[in-house]
């Protein structure tokens, strides 16, 4: 393939993270839509209406303004621009147009995912990501997206966390299709790499010359004695086999949220320490140890997509963010090429399994009038970001 001319923002990138399924509501002709409504999952509650993002995107880039941020992370729902199997929505696509173009009126950067872990009902019946096909479908779609919004993109995402969509959708069994086998989900992310290059090929062909890249979820791993095969293994699988191969994308996206601790029985539930609303260890610290992680595997330059707290209590996450700027300022110190910070999430929003339950928004949103009402840490993330040391 020709040399494609890539442009990164000039500015560091400060924003929040989101995505559509989460925040726009109404998602009704995706897997998870269905999977909410069905018998014997864990999910607590539905989606339904969501932030009614598809309806207030403007509201929440005023608010992105508002705060001195100079980006925004938001997804584009595959079930809504090609609803049925080689149909494409036209009206969709505008929609997103829309949306691009009230980033772009605003100088805020979009940040553009293309699969943030829901799937068209039809791709999901036809086997989802276990189809030999899915590669080629999921670069169709691509093609679809950069023929028609590459001028607007200001960086593409093209899997969110393809190696959740494999642990949470084939080992753990909660997410659809709610399946528990290690070969499953060896083959589903193998087939999520193969996914991965198809849509930044295609990415690639069409217009537009903004970085292609990847977010991972990445955490801090800890083996207690006795755990340190386990650790071994699931992280090869979550983290290294995706680093090694990131090395022609533009970037490498690293999420994270917390520690994950081990011992020779598995996974530790209740290691010592603070927890978060997800039952997460706080921590902080994994900002920096995941930043440094991926700047050893790759030399591309790096954007942390997402990382954020799931709390009610507004000063704990404060108190995380305050860690995780400590890390971001170290790893810059020393020369890391590290390209943005994406807190999740702007709006407290729809949390897969868990519901409305957990809280990531720095802006509450109410659920009856979708009202929004930012917290004292989005006047905290606001101020830190002006006083951020970003020029090299
Ligand atoms: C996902 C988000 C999710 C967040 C908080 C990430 O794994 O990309 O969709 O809401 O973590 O759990």
């Amino acid at each position: 393939m020709a040399q494609r001319e890539v442009h990164f923002p000039e500015a560091f990138m400060w924003g929040t993270s989101t995505s559509a399924y989460q925040i726009e509501g109404g998602g009704s002709n995706t897997d998870w839509w269905r999977y909410e409504r069905a018998a014997g999952t864990e999910c607590v509650e539905e989606c339904g209406d969501a932030c009614d993002s598809w309806n207030r995107y403007e509201d929440d880039l005023d608010l992105t303004a508002q705060l001195g941020l100079n980006s925004f992370r938001l997804s584009i729902e595959w079930a809504r621009i090609e609803p049925e199997r080689g149909v494409i929505s036209h009206q969709a696509l505008d929609h997103y147009r829309s949306v691009l173009e009230a980033c772009r009126a605003r100088s805020i950067v979009p940040v553009v995912t293309l699969h943030h872990f829901t799937l068209p009902l039809w791709v999901a019946d036809l086997g989802g990501f276990e189809h030999p096909d899915i590669a080629t479908w999921m670069s169709n779609y691509a093609l679809v997206v950069g023929q028609s919004l590459g001028e607007l993109i200001g960086i593409a995402c093209t899997v969110n966390e393809p190696n959740i969509v494999a642990l949470m959708g084939y080992l753990m069994g909660l997410f659809p299709p709610q399946a528990k086998s290690w070969e499953r989900f060896v083959e589903v992310n193998r087939a999520m790499r193969s996914c991965h290059f198809a849509m930044r090929d295609a990415l690639r062909s069409t217009p537009g010359s903004y970085p292609i890249g990847m977010p991972l979820s990445m955490q801090e791993y800890e083996a207690l004695p006795g755990g340190e095969e386990i650790v071994e293994s699931i992280r090869n699988e979550m983290e290294d086999e995706y680093l090694r191969a990131v090395g022609d994308d533009d970037y490498v996206g690293v999420q994270c949220y917390t520690k994950l601790v081990f011992d020779a029985d598995g996974l530790v539930v209740s290691p010592d320490g603070e927890f978060t609303e997800m039952g997460y260890l706080f921590w902080p610290q994994s900002v920096e140890y995941t930043i440094r992680r991926a700047a050893q595997f790759t030399d591309v330059p790096i954007i942390m997509t997402e990382n954020g707290i799931g709390t009610d209590d507004d000063q704990q996450r404060i108190r995380y963010l305050t860690g995780a700027f400590e890390g971001l300022a170290n790893v810059r110190r020393d020369g890391i090429d590290l390209r943005g910070y994406f807190q999740w999430s702007l709006l407290d929003n729809f949390e897969w399994v868990l519901g409305y339950g957990p809280k990531f928004g720095i802006v509450a949103v109410d659920r009856t009038t979708f009202e929004r009402a930012p917290k004292p840490s989005a006047q905290w993330y606001a101020d830190a970001v002006k006083g951020f040391p970003t020029s090299d």
